[in-house]
């Protein structure tokens, strides 16, 4: 398993258990320690509701799809880090990832 972070408004990082083995993706994880992300699509890249924005990341991350970039572009509040997490499936090298739960537009 991996560690990676959760930032809450006030500063503080939440610390989350990541398992590897399970080809979860961000989105899961951060739904499994009932975290406040609608993921109403179901990790399908369609709904936006998954967005986190990266604060720090250590290793490579996946690749941004057309998909996921075209669903960013739909929304408001967004950063030069924003992802969608369901496409971040976890991997050792996101040890140490630092996100922050976007809101809801
Ligand atoms: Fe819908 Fe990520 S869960 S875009």
């Amino acid at each position: 398993a991996i560690t990676i972070y959760v930032e809450q408004d006030n500063g503080d990082r939440i610390e989350l258990e990541a398992p590897l083995d399970m080809n979860l993706s961000v989105m899961e994880v951060l739904k499994a320690n009932e975290f406040p992300v609608q993921a109403v699509c179901g990790g399908m890249a369609i709904c936006a509701t998954c967005h986190v924005e990266v604060l720090e990341s250590h290793g490579e991350l996946p690749e941004m799809s057309d998909d996921e970039a075209y669903m960013l572009e739909t929304l408001p509040l967004v950063s030069d880090n924003s992802r969608l997490s369901c496409q971040l499936r976890l991997k050792e090298d996101m040890e140490g990832l630092v996100v922050r739960i976007m809101p809801e537009a």
